[in-house]
């Protein structure tokens, strides 16, 4: 009798679905890309200078493994120790790290020890389902209450599932809300696992929002903020972020991490990014201008805008036919985010884009409308 032909892949990878990023246009193609949430301006000057420093050694050598530098530049910024900061290759391979070292089943686990999962709120960023599906993991997924405009974190529930890794998204994506500190602070308090607190659009949230999570990161060792210098700083073509979590927490990251997981060059330019925080600023006061602007003028097409503290919206189209807004965007070379999800099917995500941008998208949707 002939055997089965041994699968490539294992049972978990056979049965999942990959993550689906946005879609990537040819850089030169005039296409307008609100799909991924870029931040539509150029990184700080300060970072093309370090760039154009970049020497023929420094590529030679492997990268600083441990980030020393970037770490350094991070801590003074933000007024943590550098040792409190551990780099990644976008907050994405941080994300990964945590679920590689906190969930999942173990061989050598004790029938008394819970099974390792996931638990978070949804509707929430989508790879964190992935990545449990990847390790695998078992998830348990909590709807966000919502309450007119409001969203509302089952924090109750969230604590009852105890699951080894928790993860809150704040602002949130595709939602744009913040989730209020007091929730973070009763989580961290109530969750024997970690909390990971993902801050990716943090930068659009406004200065007293970038302090909040430092200080719970500060009172509870069970909590990891992640941060990425993709959005706010202009840089998502550089794969950098970076976590902010007491030393034992990050110890065990990295033990899984991938020993040069951050390249050199992306460390170099990094630190130029954080250091300048005035041109981010800047750059994200404009984002966040423009965004109430393209909110008005949305609710003006007669458009539900979810409000936002993050560089996108979430808008409900007056024929909720969310799908087919999409497609005609797309044919006047247009590009925003449809989820196929329940709950989401009817609404789109837009990328906030300069005045410019924001304006050509406007009227390709009043010329459909
Ligand atoms: C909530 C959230 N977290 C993390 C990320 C990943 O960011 P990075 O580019 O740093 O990997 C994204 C990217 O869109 C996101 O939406």
């Amino acid at each position: 009798m002939i055997d089965q032909p041994l699968s490539w892949f294992r049972p978990e990878i056979n049965n999942m679905q990959g993550y689906q990023p946005g879609e990537w246009p040819d850089l030169n193609a005039n296409i307008l890309k609100l799909n991924s949430n870029e931040n539509p301006y150029p990184p700080s000057p300060q970072v093309l200078a370090a760039l154009s420093e970049v020497s023929a050694e420094l590529l030679r050598r492997y990268p600083d493994p441990k980030a020393t530098d970037f770490c350094q530049v991070v801590g003074k910024t933000f007024g943590i120790p550098a040792d409190w900061v551990i780099a990644g290759n976008g907050s994405d391979d941080l994300l990964t790290m945590l679920v590689r070292a906190c969930a999942g089943s173990a061989t050598t686990r004790s029938t008394a020890e819970k099974e390792r999962m996931l638990a978070y709120p949804m509707p929430t960023y989508i790879l964190y389902r992935t990545l449990a599906a990847i390790q695998p993991a078992k998830t348990v997924e909590i709807a966000y209450e919502m309450q007119g405009d409001n969203w509302s974190l089952p924090v109750e529930q969230l604590i009852a599932a105890q699951a080894a890794l928790t993860l809150v998204a704040t602002p949130n994506s595709p939602t744009g809300h913040c989730v209020p500190m007091a929730d973070l602070r009763s989580l961290a308090a109530g969750l024997n696992g970690v909390l990971v607190i993902d801050e990716a659009y943090i930068d659009f949230a406004g200065e007293e929002a970038e302090q909040a999570s430092l200080a719970l990161v500060k009172a509870f060792e069970n909590v990891i903020v992640l941060r990425t210098l993709s959005k706010g700083y202009g840089l998502a073509g550089l794969r950098l972020g970076f976590g902010i979590a007491q030393p034992p927490l990050l110890a065990g990251l990295q033990k899984v991490k991938d020993s040069y997981n951050v390249d050199a060059i992306a460390l170099r330019l990094g630190a130029a990014a954080i250091a300048d925080q005035p041109y981010k600023r800047a750059i994200t006061q404009k984002v966040m201008a423009a965004r109430q602007q393209l909110a008005t003028d949305l609710q003006g097409l007669n458009f539900r805008v979810w409000p936002s503290f993050a560089n996108f919206l979430l808008v409900q189209p007056p024929d909720g036919k969310a799908k087919l807004l999409c497609e005609k965007l797309k044919e006047n070379q247009i590009m925003i985010r449809y989820f196929n999800q329940p709950g989401l099917d009817d609404k789109l995500r837009i990328t906030v884009g300069t005045p410019a941008q924001n304006e050509r998208m406007l009227l390709a949707i009043q010329a459909w409308l």
